[in-house]
Order: structure tokens, then C-alpha cells, then sequence
């Protein structure tokens, strides 16, 4: 049984690697690629030249602050994907690599898959079933998880994914990337009923479609006289929105299922609006459950925690595993 587990992840902006000790975070270390900043969105050439100059000395680190050395690690798990091609070559071919001049076993992880274990990470007992809300920059996913690695897919998202929303309004609003921590902060300073912006497909279903709303906003941007005054207004109309519609088929789907556990996972759980708002709409009914923000965002801790429950089932990647950017979720029903 692998007790040491070195996670990589590469596959958007964050390179990232981290150590598990049976289980338990021993050391994490995240390199956020600043260079996309000034484009104002990741560019994928970029992003794998800079996974490139950064991932051995990122990995090192890791090690170095978990105290161990590469010897020490019976395992390494990395994201296979989804996510950028390039970038997550990069990740896959170090990780190949590192497992082959160790000796050691191998194990691709989905990227989705390691959002849903990240609560895990400091909360052990968690255990399903649950619903999960995946939210990230390129996926929106509604799981009942009645069992670990068994994931029935309730709704996703038909157009924008809740993330890429978030990136695309706060980019009508003249905030930098990532948006979402920036129109979470604007937000704080608005009024919430200066602007109402649709809701759609509240009312019935799992399924999720953004892309009506962005529409919504940009029009409210050009009709603004003052986007100065209406910004934060605007932020704050556009968030709640979002987190109307993503608590709503959340508390739908605890109400269907009538469990009692409900898993927020993906940079978008960051939102201390989102967590706040689902533990107050599922108060009495269900517990939400969501990893800090440092696990939400891409980071090798998740990675790492997913690959060591795919070893624990005895699961094993050979030497022709390969980076794919439209990785399917194992076990999705
Ligand atoms: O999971 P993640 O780090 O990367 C992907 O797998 O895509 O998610 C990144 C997404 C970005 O779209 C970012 O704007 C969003 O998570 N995000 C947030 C917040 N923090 C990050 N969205 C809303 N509110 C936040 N506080
Ligand atoms: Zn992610």
C-alpha cells in the first residue's frame, strides 16, 4: 500500500505539487503563473512554458518541506487531465519521468475528481453519499455521489461554466483575472437591488446555462452612464444571480436525494459568498462541506489525495499514460 504520495498538477496556471503522508497534507507548494495577468486570461502557450521552467523546482520544494526525498515516495499521481493540453503534457511527462528513474507507481488523476476529494484532505470523516457542486473556470458539475469513485451526473452547465462567468463579466467590468475573488470583493461594497439579473432555468432541473446572464450584464454595462458608480452594484447584482441559481439546484438535489451531506469543490467554492449562502439555504437540512480556499483553487494536495484513493483500489497508470484534454470522469453514470 502506497503511503507516500507526491502530487503534481499542471493542467491551467497553478503549477503545483504536494505530499501526502497517509492521507495527510505534509507539504503543498503552488506557483501562480502571473504572466497571463496582462492578457487577461491564461494563454495556453504560455502556460506550458511556464509549468516547463517551474515544475522541477516546485516539486523539490515540496519534497523539501514535507522532509522527505524522492526515495521516500512510493507513488506519484498526477492530473491527467481535462484541462490545456500542452500544460498538461508537461505535468504528465515530469510525473512519467520522476515514477520511472524512482521506480515507483504511477497514477493519472481527473481533474474534477481531485476538486471532489479536496474537502478530504482536512476532513478524514467526510464520507458519502453526498451531492457535489463542481464548480471551476471549465466545469460546472451536479454530482450525487452515493459512494467514492461512483458519480451520477444530476446537471452541468450547457454554455459557460460558473468560473468562466465569473472571468468573463469581471472582464466587462474592467477587473483583472481570475475575476471571481475580484467581483467577490466589489461585490461586498454593492447594492443588491440596484441590479436583478435574470436567473436562468431556476425553476426546474440540474442543468446550469450562464451565458444568457453575462449577456444580461454586458448590456447593463452599456447602458450604464457611470460605470464608476454602477461597478460594484453591478458585481454585486451579477454574483448574486450566480449563487442564487447554483444554491438553488443544490438544495434541489439534497431535496431529491435526501441526503444529508452536500460537497462544494473548485476554484469557485473560494467564494465565501457561495458557502455562505448554500449552508444558509440547506440550514437544518443538510452540512456543507467545502475544503479552504488554498484546496479549491488548483493545487497537487487534491491530486494527490484522489490518487491515493485510485491506488488504494489496486489501480495503476503504465508508461503509456497520456495527457488528454478531454479526460472523462471515471466512474460517471
Ligand atoms: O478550479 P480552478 O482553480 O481552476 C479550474 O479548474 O478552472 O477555478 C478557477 C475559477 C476561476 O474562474 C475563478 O474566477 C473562480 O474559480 N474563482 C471564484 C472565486 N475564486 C476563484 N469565483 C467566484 N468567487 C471567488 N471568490
Ligand atoms: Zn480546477
Amino acid at each position: 500500500m502506497a503511503e507516500v504520495v507526491l502530487g503534481i498538477e499542471t493542467s491551467c496556471d497553478e503549477t503545483s505539487a504536494a505530499v501526502l503522508v497517509k492521507g495527510e497534507l505534509a507539504s503543498l507548494s503552488i506557483l501562480s503563473q502571473d504572466v497571463h495577468q496582462i492578457f487577461g486570461g491564461v494563454v495556453p502557450e504560455l502556460a506550458s512554458r511556464a509549468h516547463l521552467a517551474a515544475l522541477p523546482a516546485v516539486v523539490d520544494r515540496a519534497l523539501q518541506e514535507a522532509g522527505l526525498s524522492l526515495s521516500a515516495v512510493d507513488a506519484v499521481a498526477v492530473t491527467a487531465g481535462p484541462g490545456l493540453a500542452g500544460a498538461l503534457l508537461v505535468g504528465v511527462v515530469y510525473a512519467k519521468a520522476l515514477a520511472y528513474a524512482a521506480d515507483r507507481a504511477l497514477i493519472g488523476v481527473h481533474h474534477m475528481e481531485g476538486h471532489l476529494f479536496a474537502p478530504l484532505v482536512e476532513d478524514p470523516a467526510l464520507a458519502p453519499p453526498f451531492v457535489a457542486l463542481l464548480v471551476s473556470g471549465g466545469h460546472t458539475l451536479l454530482l450525487d455521489v452515493p459512494a467514492w469513485g461512483r458519480y451520477k451526473l444530476l446537471g452541468q452547465t450547457r454554455d459557460d461554466a460558473a468560473g468562466e462567468a465569473f472571468d468573463k463579466v469581471a472582464s466587462l467590468l474592467g477587473l483583472g483575472y481570475p475575476g471571481g475573488p475580484a467581483i467577490e470583493k466589489l461585490a461586498r461594497e454593492g447594492d443588491p437591488t440596484r441590479f436583478a439579473f435574470p436567473r436562468p432555468m431556476l425553476a426546474e432541473g440540474f442543468e446550469f446555462s450562464f451565458s444568457g446572464l453575462k449577456t444580461a450584464v454586458l448590456h447593463a454595462v452599456r447602458a450604464s452612464d457611470d460605470l464608476e458608480r454602477d461597478r460594484a452594484h453591478l458585481a454585486r447584482g451579477f454574483q448574486d444571480a450566480v449563487l442564487d441559481v447554483l444554491v438553488t439546484k443544490l438544495a434541489r438535489a439534497v431535496k431529491a436525494t435526501g441526503y444529508r451531506t452536500a460537497v462544494l469543490g473548485g476554484g469557485v467554492a473560494c467564494s465565501r459568498a457561495l458557502t455562505a449562502a448554500a449552508a444558509a439555504r440547506l440550514a437544518g437540512v443538510a452540512r456543507v462541506a467545502v475544503a479552504s480556499p488554498r484546496l479549491n483553487t488548483d493545487n497537487a494536495a487534491m491530486i494527490a489525495r484522489a490518487g491515493w484513493y485510485r491506488l488504494g483500489l489496486g489501480e495503476r497508470s503504465d508508461w503509456t499514460l497520456d495527457a488528454r484534454a478531454d479526460l472523462p470522469l471515471p466512474g460517471l453514470s
